[in-house]
C-alpha cells in the first residue's frame, strides 16, 4: 500500500468530539504496551506519526488519523496494565463501548496480542464483547521478531485455541522488521471496501455472519 498522505485529526472522548462520520474506518486495540501505536506507523510507513512508548499508557484518548484522504484509522487506549492511572481505566470501558457501539462508519477493528503471551482475562473478555456485538475482527499477534520460529508455531496455535479462531487467521506482525505489513494491508483494504472479500477469510467469525 502507498501512503502519500497521513496526518493526525484529533483526539476525542465523546462521540461529539469524533471527527464527522464520512470515511470508512479502523480501530486498533489491545493491552497497554503491546504495540498498537508503532503497528499504526509501521502500517502508514512514518516513523513517529502516532506517539509510541517503552511506558505502558502512552495513548490515553481515541486518537483519530487521517490516511490518504480516504480512511480513518483509530488508535485506542491500551487496556489492563496495572500502572495505568485509575482515571484512565474508568474512562476507558465508557469511552471505547460509546464508540463501538455507535460509530456508524467503523469497518472493523485490528485486535493486537503479545505474540509472546497468552491471551489476558481482558482480552479474553474484551474478544467476546466484539464478537457478541458483531464487530469485525482481525487478531493480530505483534512483537513476532522476538519469538524463534518454533515458539512462533507453538504460541500461534495457543494464541489462536483460546480464541476459538483457526490458527490461520491469526496474522503474525513486527513494527520492527515490517514482517505482516503487507498482508495486514490486505486485509484492511477488504475491510475499507478497497478490494473484494477474497482477504475477508482472516477475519474470525466471518462465517458465522
Ligand atoms: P499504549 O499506548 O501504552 O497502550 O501502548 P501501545 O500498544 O501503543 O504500544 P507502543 O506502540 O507504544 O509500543 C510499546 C513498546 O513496544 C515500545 O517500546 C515499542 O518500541 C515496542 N514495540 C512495539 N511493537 C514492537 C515490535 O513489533 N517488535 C519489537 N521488538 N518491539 C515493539
Ligand atoms: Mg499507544
Amino acid at each position: 500500500m502507498q501512503i502519500h498522505d497521513a496526518r493526525f485529526i484529533c483526539s476525542a472522548v465523546t462521540p461529539e468530539q469524533y471527527p464527522p462520520a464520512d470515511l470508512p474506518e479502523v480501530a486498533f486495540a489491545g493491552r497497554s504496551n503491546v504495540g498498537k501505536s508503532s503497528l499504526i506507523n509501521k502500517l502508514l510507513n512514518r516513523k513517529n506519526l502516532v506517539r509510541t512508548s517503552k511506558t505502558p499508557g502512552c495513548t490515553q484518548l481515541l486518537n483519530f488519523f487521517e490516511v490518504n484522504g480516504r480512511w480513518r484509522f483509530v488508535d485506542f487506549p491500551g487496556y489492563g496494565y496495572a500502572k495505568v492511572p485509575g482515571d484512565v481505566k474508568r474512562r476507558w470501558r465508557p469511552m471505547v463501548e460509546a464508540y463501538l457501539s455507535g460509530r456508524k462508519t467503523l469497518r472493523g477493528l485490528v485486535l493486537l496480542l503479545d505474540a509472546r503471551r497468552l491471551p489476558s482475562p481482558e482480552d479474553l473478555a474484551f474478544w467476546s464483547w466484539l464478537r457478541e456485538r458483531r464487530v469485525r475482527v482481525v487478531a493480530v499477534a505483534t512483537k513476532v521478531d522476538k519469538l524463534s520460529r518454533n515458539d512462533r508455531a507453538r504460541q500461534v496455535r495457543t494464541i489462536a485455541t483460546r480464541l476459538a479462531c483457526a490458527p490461520a487467521s491469526l496474522l503474525l506482525f513486527s513494527a520492527a522488521s515490517g514482517e505482516g505489513r503487507d498482508k495486514l494491508w490486505a486485509v484492511l483494504e477488504g475491510l475499507l471496501g478497497e478490494r473484494k472479500t477474497e482477504d475477508l477469510g482472516r477475519i474470525c467469525g466471518e462465517d458465522s455472519r
